[in-house]
């Protein structure tokens, strides 16, 4: 007990978190790194700030795929030159891929950016805090690893203290944890001669399998349902332990036998790394869902060279008809490139060709971004005019679209089982529009709720909110292109 007479003990202010303003960009990869630095942040005293210019400390995650990430970034950091200035003590950090990529022309355009830390160095973090803190000096922390030419010693020390990070993870207890990633390997080494990854992430690395499980048995106790793998060529997986090597299809095994694991997710698998078991997992594991998202990039034998994607539009096809052969019902996504160096017309026709034969669940296009560093931005021209581009771009989605209508469309009066994610975007707008809703509208017995099926399809439905987190059966009534509209149904009799 204080002894303060009580009126001076409330008076007191309370021990101040300090705040945090904290904005991912990017893929998975980034989305998990997030989480885990947030963890680190919230045990030396931070919380969660949406205002970025009241916050004690801005982090900006950062990606360096395409140039339109980083451009980003850097109007983000301008825009907070001024709340600096108000707030010297404000401390301003880029941390992730474009920190890693080019450090010093960061700091060149944005002196004000005090903390910069590649996604090698994340665990460092709080540390170098307090450094800054100390001694108002910039903190840098990178791992510059494809520029060093490690020995394999000094790649395992890295290794050590970047799994660190992950050995960290504690979940926050106010968040939903319903669903969660699970890094299972880091970088990739595969050098697609466009892409910056292997540059600012470092060279493929796979986790001990026995630490994976471990965590998705942690996260399994704290109510964890859908585990999604993370990695960038995931497939590839592989890792010695007691001499021998597990694979991805041996992985998937041991997380699928983990109570309370109701969905096991996979993303992005690289074409070239597949093989028969993981298909056979996916038929014969109760956990693992029937969705694979794995990019082609381009429907040219020409351009696939180019690009070093290491297999032909005939392998490919030929790998996802094993798909669909070995897993009834398999969906299948994929991302595209339009306006790589050197594509012609016949080259964009052949890639149309690819999408109207594969019938994918859904793409993702990027025009062609050229970024320094990279095999294709040293040697070859960006010649492809930006307006061909977002030409080609347009047509590859406009051609998706009607497909993804169709397939979708065949799906009406089916039953799938979708696992309840919360409420559907528009009512959670809705929501937020109210004054104080949890005082005036409590939580309403019917509202529109959102969730998956086991193909990655989204599905929108009205159901009481206490079926967040749970799995129910919906019969589709309608659909668009991105997503269907159902009715809970009972008793529970499931199609694909
Ligand atoms: N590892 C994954 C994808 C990583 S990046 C894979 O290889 O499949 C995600 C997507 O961004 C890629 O699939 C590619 O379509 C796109 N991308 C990568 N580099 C790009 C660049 N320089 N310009 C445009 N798109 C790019
Ligand atoms: Fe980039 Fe290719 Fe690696 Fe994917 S596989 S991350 S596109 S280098
Ligand atoms: Fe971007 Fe880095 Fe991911 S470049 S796509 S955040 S690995």
């Amino acid at each position: 007990m204080s002894d303060l007479p009580l009126t001076e003990r409330n008076q007191r202010p309370a021990m101040a978190r300090k705040k945090v303003y904290l904005e991912t960009m990017g893929c998975q990869m980034n989305v998990l790194d997030s989480e885990l630095v947030m963890g680190q942040l919230r045990r030396i005293g931070y919380e969660l700030e949406s205002d970025m210019t009241r916050a004690d400390l801005v982090l900006l995650n950062t990606c360096s795929v395409r140039d339109h990430a980083e451009q980003k970034v850097l109007s983000r950091l301008g825009s907070l030159t001024k709340p600096k200035l108000m707030n010297p003590d404000m401390i301003i950090g880029v941390m992730g891929c474009m920190a890693e990529r080019d450090p010093e022309s960061l700091i060149e355009k944005m002196p004000h950016v005090e903390l910069i830390c590649g996604p090698n160095e994340l665990n460092k973090i709080p540390a170098m805090i307090g450094e800054i803190e100390e001694t108002r000096s910039r903190a840098v922390a990178l791992s510059q690893d494809f520029k060093r030419k490690t020995t394999p010693l000094e790649r395992a020390l890295d290794y050590d203290s970047v799994e660190a990070l992950d050995l960290s993870r504690e979940p926050d207890p106010g968040q939903n944890s319903l669903q969660a990633y699970i890094r299972v390997q880091r970088g990739c080494d595969k050098f697609c001669t466009y892409c910056i990854v292997p540059f600012t992430r470092g060279l493929e690395r796979s986790r001990p399998a026995s630490i994976i499980v471990e965590e998705a048995k942690m996260l399994a106790d704290r109510g964890t349902k859908e585990i999604t793998l993370v990695g960038q060529t995931v497939n590839s997986y592989i890792h010695q332990e007691s001499g021998l090597p597990i694979k991805f299809a041996e992985l998937l095994s041991r997380i699928d036998e983990i109570p309370g694991i109701e969905r096991l997710r996979f993303v992005t698998s690289f074409p070239g790394d597949f093989d028969i078991e993981i298909f056979e997992a996916m038929r014969d594991l109760p956990t693992v869902c029937e969705y694979l998202h794995i990019p082609v990039q381009s429907g040219s034998d020409r351009i696939l060279k180019l690009m070093n994607r290491q297999y032909t539009v005939g392998e490919y096809e030929e790998l996802i008809g094993k798909a669909r052969e070995i897993v009834p019902g398999i969906t299948l996504a994929s991302d595209f490139i339009v306006g790589f160096c050197g594509e012609t017309e016949d080259d964009h026709e052949a890639t149309k060709e690819l999408i109207e034969r594969c019938q994918f669940k859904n793409i993702f296009v990027f025009k062609y971004s050229p970024r320094p560093g990279t095999a294709s931005f040293k040697g070859k021209d960006n010649d492809v005019p930006d307006k061909v581009k977002r030409r080609r771009n347009v047509e590859l989605l406009d051609l998706q679209e009607r497909i993804s209508l169709a397939n979708n469309q065949s799906f009406v009066s089916e039953v799938f089982e979708v696992l309840v994610e919360g409420p559907s975007k528009a009512a959670a707008k809705a929501r937020e529009a109210e004054e104080s809703p949890r005082v005036q509208v409590g939580w309403r017995n019917e509202s529109q709720l959102v969730g998956r099926t086991r193909h990655d399809r989204i599905v929108v439905f009205e159901g009481r909110e206490e079926l967040v987190g749970q799995l129910v059966s919906v019969k589709i009534t309608s659909a668009t292109a991105l997503t269907f509209h159902g009715d809970v149904i009972e008793p529970v009799s499931l199609g694909r």
